[in-house]
């Protein structure tokens, strides 16, 4: 802190003024400290409510009585514990009785004093959307691949069966007719080309990842923007030069760069318009595969930033899904691949927009040469 911060903070009025109490009971988290044995020894009002049980009730009580001994919830606390480091984690879900099915943003960060507590935060995916929209790629993705599989099957082999019966037409057609035909089959054709693009999403089959240096994709995508679409935007590099490679896919990682800095490019002011790209190295981001015990951490961070005018907030609910789109020409189809590549990585993608300042933030895997199994495209 600079010294001139330091003096600030003395002008203000004296802190005790505020009950940290009254901080922790006004936060819309749900918020418990528990010892080593699960026990709970600290809930807040957000915690009684979401449990629905008065804070008497809860402390003393063993957390395994409010959620299933089994849930990543405990894991995490016990790593949190053991490892002395906070974990988040964005897609834990919940089904218990008193709560009912919920997904929830989970948080655990070990306590210093007394040394075994670990304070727990809970928050609903529905409020986490609001408060900050960070998208899990999950849903997206799954509906995307569904949609690419159902077209292939159910539109193209139609669509050929069409084509061909004109061609046949178009044999025996008076050349005024033949017009027609043509136009029927280059019109098939055109259909097929956007279901071939659906196609993409479809393919579940697990990628081939080996270490891609992110700041070389970065480059690439801005060589790429800069001579085309994006000739005229400023773009700035905030890089950590000691970033680990990612496990990933080269190609399949610029394409997801490139949608994100092409959205970026066409979002921002015409005379000022400024990108920027950051990367960091980001600890305690994780997340639970599913039929996997343990737990992938995500600390490659890496952000596409713009100054245009924001996402429209009736966009921000379903930004990933297939044809969510404001664009004259658009297809919608851009963020729900980005949302299926970074799925396929097991990374999570996330975004905060207010006018001037809109970001994507990107968490990905390291490399470390002995990848578990791709269970997470599943
Ligand atoms: N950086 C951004 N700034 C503002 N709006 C954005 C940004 N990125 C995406 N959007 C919004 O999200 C929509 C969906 O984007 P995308 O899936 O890439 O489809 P498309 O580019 O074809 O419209 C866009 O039409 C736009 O309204
Ligand atoms: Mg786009």
């Amino acid at each position: 802190m600079t010294r001139a911060m330091t003096s600030h903070i003395r002008r203000l009025p004296p802190w005790s003024e505020i009950d940290p109490l009254n901080v922790l009971n006004a936060l819309p988290q749900v918020l418990l400290v528990v010892g080593a044995d699960h026990r709970i020894r600290f809930v807040n009002f957000e915690a009684q409510e979401f449990f629905d049980a008065s804070e008497v009730a809860m402390i003393g009580l063993s957390l395994t009585e409010l959620i299933p001994p089994d849930s990543p919830i405990f894991t995490m606390i016990d790593q949190a514990q053991a490892q002395t480091c906070t974990l988040s984690d964005y897609g834990v879900s919940l089904d218990t009785p008193r709560t009912g099915h919920t997904m929830l943003t989970v948080t655990a960060a070990p306590l210093s004093d007394p040394p075994d507590a670990v304070v727990v935060t809970l928050q609903p995916i529905s409020i986490a959307r609001r408060i900050d929209n960070q998208l899990t790629h999950r849903n997206a993705a799954r509906s995307i691949t569904a949609m690419g599989a159902m077209l292939a099957h159910e539109v193209k082999n139609p669509l050929s069966g069409i084509r061909g019966a004109a061609q046949l037409l178009e044999q025996n057609a008076a050349d005024s007719d033949r017009a027609l035909t043509r136009l029927i089959c280059d019109e098939a054709d055109r259909i097929v080309a956007l279901v071939d693009r659906m196609e993409a999403f479809s393919s579940n089959r697990p990628i081939e990842r080996g270490p891609v240096n992110i700041h070389s994709v970065l480059e690439h995508v801005r060589r790429l923007a800069q001579s085309g679409f994006a000739r005229n935007i400023r773009f700035v590099e905030r890089y950590d030069p000691s970033l680990p490679p990612a496990a990933g896919h080269r190609d399949q990682l610029i394409q997801v760069f490139l949608n994100l800095v092409k959205n970026a490019a066409e979002a921002v002011p015409d005379d000022s318009g400024e990108i920027i790209l950051s990367t960091a190295y980001q600890r305690g981001v994780s997340i639970s595969l599913p039929g996997q015990d343990n737990r992938l951490q995500l600390p490659l961070l890496i952000t596409v930033q713009d100054n245009g005018d924001g996402i429209p907030a009736d966009l921000h609910d379903n930004l990933f899904d297939p044809f969510v789109t404001t664009r004259k020409n658009g297809t919608g189809l851009g963020l729900a691949l980005v949302a299926k590549i970074i799925g396929d990585h097991g990374g999570i993608i996330g975004f905060e927009s207010r006018p001037r300042r809109t970001l994507f933030k990107v968490s990905l895997p390291i490399f470390s040469g002995h990848e578990p199994d791709p269970a997470w495209s599943a």
